[in-house]
């Protein structure tokens, strides 16, 4: 679907196609348990947040170089400009690649080769997130957030992903606040398997502008109308939500009650590559099975404009 969007959801690890995992491999020299994209597919059934990770850790085994970052990136903006994406905040894991001998450097510099072309060659502007693992400790984000000093011209804010449950927001609260002193946005998974108390954290102890799924906040009535009253973005992403058995068929996703209530709802991919869809695939499925009107639709894309980091750029260039 080519409605004009943003995309404020979206892993870039997360966009790696089995072709290209396995033409990395090739040209790094890595071997991949798998005998080829096909046997890879299969192994995409997962059965909740952590048998995904497990795999998307995993495949990052064949991400080497700059160019390695900066092919994955090309990639992802040539599909989403094809499906209407204008504009792209994007969610990269340092710790991830750290921890296997890459320095963030590569990491950053990699992705910037393509980010600060995107807007000639992809008609997609950009804004990069870093995100902490939460199943990492804290001191680990801190140094992780130490490590980038040099970077902070390209990145524009920090996130929270990776095993939700046990590891609640309050656990990175320091970090939150080194991150705000710097000058960097914040948003943070909350609410995909965690209880609704942790988007309550995430709003109260880490400050976060946007949160990252929220899906659970319809469990709870008053949290509902409160990130109504405060216009609180949501960035969801329903195809990722069947996939990791959120919910049990997209028939069943909350998204119309969520707009009905009112809730400054967007709709996004997460990781495209292993959920079965870009930003405009989840669109088009939302329409489909949901039964989504063209109204919502383009109140849903309009949102994603008005969510995103854009909008405060404009807002601090007009004063
Ligand atoms: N949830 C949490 N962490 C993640 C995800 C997700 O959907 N994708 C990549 N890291
Ligand atoms: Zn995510």
């Amino acid at each position: 679907m080519s409605l004009p969007k943003a995309e404020l959801h979206l892993h870039i690890e997360g966009t790696l196609e089995p072709e290209l995992a396995f033409e990395l491999a090739a040209r790094n020299g890595v071997t991949l348990p798998y005998a080829d994209t096909e046997a890879l597919r299969e192994a995409y059934a997962f059965k909740d947040l952590q048998s995904f990770l497990n795999l998307y850790y995993e495949l990052m085994a064949v991400l080497r170089t700059e160019q390695d970052f900066a092919d994955l990136a090309n990639a992802y903006l040539a599909r989403a400009a094809a499906q209407g994406v204008r504009h792209a905040e994007i969610f990269f894991d340092p710790q991830a690649h750290i921890a296997r001998g890459l320095s963030l450097g590569t990491v950053v510099e990699g992705l910037w080769q393509a980010l600060g072309d995107s807007e000639r060659d992809h008609g997609i502007s950009t804004k990069l997130i870093m995100c902490f693992l939460r199943d990492e400790s804290a001191d680990s984000a801190l140094e992780t957030l130490q490590a980038a000093t040099p970077y902070l011209d390209r990145i524009t804010g920090v996130g929270l992903d990776s095993a939700e449950v046990g590891h609640p927001p309050l656990k990175f609260r320091e970090v939150y606040e080194a991150a705000a002193r710097l000058g960097l946005r914040r948003v943070a998974h909350a609410g995909e398997e965690g209880p609704p108390e942790y988007i309550t954290e995430a709003l109260d102890v880490l400050g976060v502008e946007r949160v990252d799924h929220g899906l659970r906040c319809m469990e709870d009535p008053a949290l509902v109308e409160r990130l109504v009253r405060e216009r609180i973005p949501l960035t969801l992403c329903p195809l990722s939500n069947v996939r990791l058995r959120t919910v049990d068929t997209l028939a069943d996703h909350p998204l119309p009650a969520m707009l009905d209530a009112g809730l400054m709802c967007t709709v996004n991919s997460d990781d495209p590559a292993y959920f079965g869809g870009y930003a405009g695939d989840n669109f088009a499925a939302v329409h489909r099975t949901l039964g989504l009107t063209e109204d919502r639709l383009r109140e849903l894309a309009r949102n994603s404009f008005l969510a995103s980091f854009l909008q405060d750029d404009e807002e601090r260039r007009a004063r």
